[in-house]
């Protein structure tokens, strides 16, 4: 067996290797700030976490991610909610106030020169040890990615996607509602889905009432025009379906009859008129088949389509948006 050549070392060359490395996998990411650096990178080679921060050799870290919408910030304030929940239970100290985190969020985007993508945010316990424990004395890590954002085929919106129920195991309550870089279940099943030949999977919890999809809300209009969605309790209170819930109220009498939030058990959900796919990325998507089996006609319903248009109007004019200071 011919010798691995193993250098040690020095700064330039692991610059030259982390440089290197973003040539040979292109990434589009428009800047960073990292409060380890104490400032805003936009050279992707740049972009890096300490290996024993605590959030990358023990998963003890939260994020967020706000969409940025038209040089504008969508909702800032819901997700920092819930990011400051996440951070709480979690037993994570935070490395600055709410009010610092914002400035610094409107900051980075300002420098990226990015109008439209999206913004996730990360709170980390900080490096210093390998142990299961932070460190004495760790400092909390606070890093905010601007970015293009996830992107769906179009498809999804003009045929609806096909999901399947997950072979893996729900997220209990408490891990299901903070949103903790641990996604080993949501990577899962997104990747069994896919290994299937489908758009994505749906956890299912031990009373057999439907959760969530990988990085989505589902939710349902039932035959008699109610559009139901899932207790917040087994899974993530999702910023964009608590809006929607909201918003959803002022199509009451036109394309749905009522808004309901229960617990939906499968059987009531696979006899639905519309299955519907909510998150900040995919803002809202018909789902027309699940198991295999149609959902109702297995065609995108209006419901759907009428909530989308709900959604990116809120997203244009509503009073959630924070200009950016480009
Ligand atoms: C597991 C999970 N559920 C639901 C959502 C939808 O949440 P939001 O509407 O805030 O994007 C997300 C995305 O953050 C998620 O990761």
């Amino acid at each position: 067996m011919p010798a691995v050549a193993l250098p040690v070392l020095g700064a330039e060359d692991v610059l030259a290797g982390l440089r290197a490395l973003r040539t040979r996998q292109p990434v589009k990411f428009a800047a960073f700030y990292s409060s380890q650096l104490g400032g805003i990178v936009t050279d992707p080679a740049l972009m890096i976490i300490p290996f024993d921060d605590h959030m990358v050799h023990r998963g003890h870290g939260i994020f967020d991610t706000a969409g940025l919408v038209n040089g504008r910030i969508y909702d800032l304030e819901a997700h920092l909610d819930r990011f400051l929940g996440s951070a709480e239970r979690s037993k994570l100290k935070l490395a600055g106030s709410r009010e610092e985190m914002r400035d610094i969020i409107i900051k980075t985007a300002a420098v990226s020169q990015l109008r439209d993508g999206a913004i996730r945010y990360w709170l980390s316990s900080g490096p210093g040890s390998l142990e299961l424990s932070p460190a004495a004395g760790a400092q909390p890590g606070f890093f905010v990615m601007i970015f293009g954002g996830l992107s769906y085929p179009e498809r999804w919106y003009t045929d609806g996607l096909r999901v399947m129920t997950t072979t893996y195991p729900i997220k209990p309550p408490l891990y299901a509602i903070t949103k903790a870089t641990n996604y080993l279940p949501n990577v899962l099943m997104q990747m069994e889905a896919k290994e299937a030949g489908l758009d994505n999977g749906v956890f299912i919890d031990e009373n057999g009432f439907v959760g969530e999809s990988s990085n989505m809300n589902v939710a349902f209009v039932t035959r008699d025009g109610v559009f139901r969605h899932p207790q917040f309790k087994s899974v993530l209170p999702g910023c964009t379906s608590l809006r929607l819930l909201d918003l959803a109220r002022g199509l009451v009498g036109r394309v749905i009859t009522a808004v309901e939030v229960s617990d939906i058990p499968v059987s009531d959900a696979r006899a639905a008129r519309e299955m519907l796919l909510l998150g900040s990325s995919v803002k809202v998507a018909p789902i027309v088949e699940w198991d295999r089996q149609p959902i109702a006609d297995g065609k995108p319903g209006p419901v759907a389509r009428a909530l989308l248009n709900l959604l990116e109007e809120d997203m244009r004019t509503g009073d959630r948006l924070i200009d950016v200071p480009y």
